[in-house]
Order: C-alpha cells, then sequence, then structure tokens
C-alpha cells in the first residue's frame, strides 16, 4: 500500500500566500506541513513550471497562455519546477506532483516531468506521489518512469473508477472530498488502494473523512487540518 502523509498543503499554503510559489511551499512547511501538492505544466520552450491556470492572468495579472510563454519571459514568482524541487530539498517537503498539462501536451509535460524528477529529486526525501486528471499523462509517465507511483485523479467516483485506475497503473486514487461517500470511501481502501482528497479547509469535514477511511487530506490550509486530525 502507498505510504501517504496525512495531510498535503494543496499548493503549497494556498490560503495563506500566493499558490504555487516558493513563498507558499516555505508557508506550509511553517504551518506543520511535511508535503506539498503543486500543478506542472510546460511553458512555450517546453520547461516544466509550477501553475495551475492556462493562463497567467489570475495568480499573476498578466494576460497571457502559459503554453504561449518562454521560459525567459515568465513572471519571477513562477517557479520553475527544478527551483520548486530546490526548495522542497531545503526544506525537507515531500511532493504530490499534479501534472497539470495544456491543452494537447499531455505526453510531453508527463514526460519532462518525470525526466526532471529522475535528474533532480532528492534521495533525501520521500518518493514523489505523481498524480493526474489525464489518463494520458499518468500512461505516458508510466511508459517513461514506472519507478514513479501514481494517483489518478477523479473529479467524481463513478462505476468505472477501479477500471480507469488500473488501466494507468496507479496506486492511488485523489478525488473530491465534498462529494466523495463513505461507501465509495470504504469499497476503494478495502480494494487496496491509497485514498486522497481535495480540497478540504474545514476541521470538521477533514475529521469526518478520515473517519471514512480517508488517507490523506489536501488543504490550503495545514495548520488547520493538522490539528484537527492529530
Ligand atoms: O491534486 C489535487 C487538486 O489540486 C486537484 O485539482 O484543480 O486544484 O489542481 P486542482
Ligand atoms: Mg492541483
Amino acid at each position: 500500500m502507498l505510504q501517504l502523509p496525512k495531510v498535503i498543503g494543496h499548493r503549497g499554503a494556498a490560503a495563506y500566500a500566493p499558490e504555487n510559489t516558493l513563498a507558499s511551499f516555505h508557508e506550509a512547511r511553517r504551518r506543520g506541513a511535511t508535503w506539498v501538492e503543486i500543478d506542472v505544466k510546460l511553458t512555450a520552450d517546453g520547461v516544466p513550471i509550477v501553475m495551475h491556470d492556462a493562463s497567467l492572468k489570475r495568480t499573476m495579472g498578466v494576460d497571457r497562455l502559459v503554453a504561449e510563454t518562454p521560459r525567459a519571459e515568465l513572471p519571477a514568482d513562477v517557479p520553475t519546477f527544478e527551483e520548486a524541487i530546490a526548495c522542497f530539498a531545503e526544506l525537507g517537503l515531500g511532493c504530490n506532483v499534479e501534472i497539470k498539462p495544456c491543452e494537447g501536451r499531455e505526453v510531453e509535460t508527463a514526460r519532462m516531468t518525470v525526466e526532471t524528477l529522475r535528474r533532480c529529486w532528492p534521495v533525501s526525501l520521500p518518493p514523489p506521489l505523481l498524480s493526474s486528471f489525464k489518463a494520458a499523462s499518468l500512461a505516458a509517465a508510466r511508459e517513461a518512469a514506472p519507478e514513479f507511483v501514481r494517483a489518478i485523479l477523479l473529479g467524481e467516483i463513478g462505476e468505472d473508477w477501479r477500471s480507469r485506475t488500473d488501466a494507468v497503473g496507479a496506486m492511488g486514487v485523489n478525488t473530491n472530498g465534498t462529494t466523495l461517500t463513505a461507501p465509495r470511501a470504504v469499497e476503494i481502501r478495502k480494494a487496496g488502494y491509497a485514498l486522497s482528497v481535495y480540497t478540504i479547509d474545514d476541521a470538521d469535514v477533514a475529521k469526518a473523512l478520515i473517519g471514512m477511511g480517508v488517507d490523506c487530506i489536501i488543504t490550503d490550509a495545514p495548520d488547520i487540518i493538522l490539528a484537527a486530525i492529530n
């Protein structure tokens, strides 16, 4: 069974610092997180960076698509994946690396992500967990670097959850904690898969999910969830 921490800081500690930035990773660590979740996509010139949206507008105030922006023209606060990994090494943080490709770049994003992990991930840290909503990205990651453990991201758990999970060789299911039902949680855990939920910032909801057998809560506010469940 895949071993995960009980709490992972979402995009660092997005409740307290600009998401997916080095400042957010430091904040997550200060607030007790031992792992963070980040989103990785590619610049126009194929550099893996840490950014959730397809556009730089919401988080950086720049009205430009990531897929059309070369690395040299990115806002300074957007870390490359390599810079993020160096930060994790400094802070001792594990990472759930969500492969978040821009449309049409599912395979190359996965390949560049695992290539970077192979080259840069420190042996001092726990092995990273890869995840993605995109089956093509998980399949490409598996083919290029089967050694990295994968979780499938499912917005909702349908009847086909197990076949979708097994199709990409995933050991974990990461799903929306607000729609997960107790019977599904039990079914997934009994079948031997690790179960993580996003994005839960409410202490009582987190406690209820842990009571349902959820292994890991992905949260913008790791301090609140750690205090609630420990
Ligand atoms: O990986 C958990 C969560 O981050 C998935 O959704 O949209 O926040 O990347 P999103
Ligand atoms: Mg994410």
